[in-house]
């Protein structure tokens, strides 16, 4: 089966990549894939289980009995850790403090990108996530990379995380997506880093429909033109 068309969203810690892909996956019927929560669910089993990251052994078997599923409801992406749903749990602080080391290691990082690059190959995907345009799928047609201003990523992530944990704050996640983009962007493995073919988002000033607006005016051309 040939390759369907994948459009690549990659870009730092909590700046709207994940509002966007789902906003353009549901604009263009699209299955929307969220590599980071994948990342997540494996960090989890790790935290879990006390796995250590340096363990060589432990890693491989640990990989060997982790199996994530995800499960699309309206858009939004459900993931299931051998079949329990996790979509909640990852996004705590617990994981999100854990999750750079994990996704610094080359078994796990090996192990995710085969399966996002097997669901790329039977279905039209939005993926976001750090090195979708530059490891998973290089060839993407459509790449975007976002940024915003550190602050105002800080204070959107702290609206969202605020509802399910009123302890958190601001200091804490600025810190913590700092820490992450530093450690996502000097791995050795597949870092953090720009395609060169693909385009800048900076939403910093931008809402969520002007972010779209902008999103499609790259796509639309590219879909009509195919
Ligand atoms: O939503 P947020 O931007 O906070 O992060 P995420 O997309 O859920 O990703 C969580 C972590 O997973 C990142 O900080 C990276 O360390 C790792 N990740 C990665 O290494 N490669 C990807 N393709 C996606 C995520």
């Amino acid at each position: 089966m040939g390759s369907q068309i994948v459009i690549a969203i990659d870009g730092y810690s909590s700046c709207g990549k994940s509002t966007l892909a789902k906003a353009l996956a549901k604009e263009l019927n699209f299955i929307y894939v969220d590599s980071g929560a994948m990342y997540r669910a494996v960090a989890l089993y790790f935290l879990r289980n006390q796995i250590d990251p340096n363990n060589h052994t432990q890693v491989i078997s640990a990989l060997n009995n982790i199996h994530l599923n995800f499960h699309s409801r309206d858009y939004e992406s459900h993931i299931t850790l051998n079949d329990e749903e996790v979509s909640a749990e990852i996004r705590l602080m617990p994981v999100s403090e854990t999750v750079s080391a994990v996704a610094a290691i080359k078994e796990v990082r090996r192990e995710m990108v085969k399966q996002q690059q097997r669901m790329g190959r039977s279905k039209n995907i939005v993926m976001d996530g750090r090195d979708i345009g530059t490891a998973v799928f290089p060839n993407a047609p459509i790449k975007i990379f976002m940024t915003a201003d550190p602050k105002i990523r800080a204070e959107r992530r702290l609206k969202e995380l605020l509802p399910k944990n009123p302890e958190i704050t601001l200091e804490e996640i600025f810190e913590n997506l700092a820490h992450r983009d530093y450690q996502d962007t000097t791995r050795l493995e597949s870092p953090l880093v720009r395609a060169q073919d693909a385009i800048i988002l900076d939403n910093t000033d931008l809402t969520q429909q002007e972010q779209l607006l902008f999103a499609l005016s790259i796509v639309e051309p590219y879909l009509k033109n195919k």
